[in-house]
């Protein structure tokens, strides 16, 4: 009887604790989710000089973005990635990937050159991922043209500024197994998050979730216990299934 109780009052601490840290990530979400210019203090950042390619980049809400511009991100994308999308069991839907990158939750890094014309994009979003304060990169995307130059490392590198910056535990985002890009992640550190599913006798998953951590806050409050995590992801660089 007594071992029962005290486990039944554990476990209540143990919700309380729970509950207590994902309000706080919470409000650390919130708070990103304010900024006006998530750019403003690096403006060494602003500008990529470098392999042919002189390019200004700046960071805005998706409701601060040209139609003109929406549209570009939505035909680079699907030029990327439509075929990767149906070489798996995610397929490809106009619609529904519009819906994604329009989402009233999502920022934009974008680098465009010097007439104006853009050239990279990510769209990226502040969020709770799992309980975990994350920057979720959705989508990283490089005008054919201009790949392999530098321009996506450079992005990436901002995004990861951006995210500690403003105490988020990790950058987070999803990969297509089969996408012969994903060699530019592992390039740039990025480990096999721990949510990441494991093919099994019954289920074979066509993505991987990558993640770099922000190893200033390893030690403080520690991310929730793998019990608490389960095995599926909502958003994807390159994907929603
Ligand atoms: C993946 C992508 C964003 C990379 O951006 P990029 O500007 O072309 O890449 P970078 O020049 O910054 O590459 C940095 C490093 O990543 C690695 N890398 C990048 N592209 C690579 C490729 N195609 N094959 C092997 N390694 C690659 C290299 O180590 C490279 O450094 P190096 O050129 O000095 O050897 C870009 O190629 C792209 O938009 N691809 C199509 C869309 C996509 O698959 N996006 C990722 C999933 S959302």
């Amino acid at each position: 009887m007594g071992r029962k109780s005290n486990k039944g009052k554990e476990k209540r601490l143990a919700r309380k604790e729970e509950q207590m840290r994902i309000a706080v990530a919470k409000e650390i979400v919130d708070k990103a989710n304010k900024l006006s210019d998530p750019l403003e203090p690096f403006p060494v950042f602003r500008k990529f000089n470098k392999n042919g390619i002189e390019a200004e980049l700046y960071i805005k809400r998706v409701g601060e973005i040209c139609d003109v511009t929406k549209e570009w991100v939505f035909n680079l994308t699907k030029q990327n990635m439509k075929a990767k999308y149906e070489d798996c069991s995610w397929g490809w839907n106009d619609t529904k990937k519009y819906e994604e990158l329009t989402d009233e939750d999502a920022w934009y890094l974008i680098a465009q050159s010097k007439d104006g014309k853009p050239i990279g994009f990510s769209h990226f979003r502040f969020d709770l991922d799992e309980g975990v304060e994350v920057l979720y990169c959705y989508e990283l995307q490089i005008e054919p043209a201009v790949m392999r130059r530098g321009l996506g490392k450079f992005m990436m590198q901002i995004l990861e500024l951006v995210a500690f910056t403003n105490h988020m535990r990790k950058v987070v985002l999803t990969v297509l197994k089969h996408n012969k890009y994903n060699y530019f992640f592992k390039a740039l550190n990025y480990q096999l998050d721990e949510s990441s599913p494991v093919d099994d006798d019954e289920e074979t998953y066509p993505y991987a979730i990558l993640s770099k951590i922000n190893k200033k806050l390893v030690n403080t409050n520690p991310l929730p216990s793998s019990s608490s995590i389960n095995n599926h992801c909502d958003h994807c660089c390159s994907g929603h299934h």
